[in-house]
């Protein structure tokens, strides 16, 4: 299937590393429908984007809605009539210390983020076993990887993402449908934006290559999994942070 051919979803599309990530795809000429909360954002999608061949399509829908998310996949895929790409993007942080994290932090946590990359590789999955290829891509963190204070539930959630995407891979990997993870380091978005300028220089200390990432760093890795060029790699989690994870 050329490149130019594929059908995409991405989650958090509207803002940030998705955005990013959505504009890649488009410059490799596949169909891209992204998916976010924020229909005031999304709204403004193909203007930012200039929406090249009229390739870019937007729904509104709660990742974490189990029936709404699965049925989105579904209606791309049969409007479409295929479905190559998902890549489970939409993430929150809630931070705080472990000894006050509250359940309904820890729940909401883990709900975006890792439930709903489990939704989306379920109904992703089927489509693209019956069709015999597909790559679902998943935004892991360097937090995941490593631990991060103040960060128990989002690690733990992106955690739960690698070891989701591993063993998915494996369920899948006979019918070439393949499953990565990129953890990105500290990138440039309104998510980090809010940190406190303490905080981003404690980060700013960690990172060999003594810059944070764009997220266009993080789209072109995305890209990479979710093309041909990486036909051969599956269960892989691929580190984008100037050197960090080593
Ligand atoms: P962001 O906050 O700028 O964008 C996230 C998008 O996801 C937003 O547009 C938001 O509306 C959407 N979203 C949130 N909950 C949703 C839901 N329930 N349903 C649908 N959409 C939802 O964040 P950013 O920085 O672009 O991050 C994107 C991903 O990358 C996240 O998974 C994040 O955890 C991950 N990441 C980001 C890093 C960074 O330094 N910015 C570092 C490591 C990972």
């Amino acid at each position: 299937m050329a490149e130019n051919e594929k059908v995409a979803i991405v989650t958090g599309g509207a803002r940030g590393i998705g955005k990013e990530i959505c504009r890649e795809l488009l410059a490799m000429g596949m169909t891209v429908t992204a998916v976010d909360l924020k229909a005031e954002l999304l709204d403004k999608l193909p203007g930012e984007l200039g929406n090249p061949g009229a390739k870019l399509q937007t729904a509104v829908c709660d990742v974490t809605d189990s029936d709404n998310f699965s049925k989105l996949i579904e209606d791309v895929a049969e409007k479409h009539g295929r479905l190559d790409v998902l890549v489970n993007n939409a993430g929150i942080t809630r931070d705080n210390i472990v000894l006050q994290l509250t359940d309904d932090d820890w729940d909401l946590v883990l709900k975006v983020n890792l439930k709903s990359a489990f939704i989306g590789t379920r109904a992703a999955g089927k489509i693209m076993m019956r069709q015999r290829s597909g790559s679902i891509v998943y935004m892991s963190s360097y937090s995941g990887l490593e631990g991060n204070r103040g960060q128990a539930n989002y690690a733990a959630s992106k955690a739960g993402m690698l070891g989701l995407m591993k063993s998915t891979a494996k369920e899948l990997a006979k019918r070439s449908v393949r499953c990565n993870a990129v953890c990105p380091g500290f990138i440039q978005t309104d998510m980090t934006d809010v940190l406190p300028q303490q905080a981003k220089d404690m980060a700013m200390e960690q990172i060999p290559m003594q810059r944070f990432g764009k997220p266009s760093d993080i789209a072109k890795a995305v890209a990479f999994l979710a093309s041909d060029s990486s036909a051969y790699i599956t269960g892989q989690t691929l580190s984008v942070d100037g050197g960090m994870h080593t």
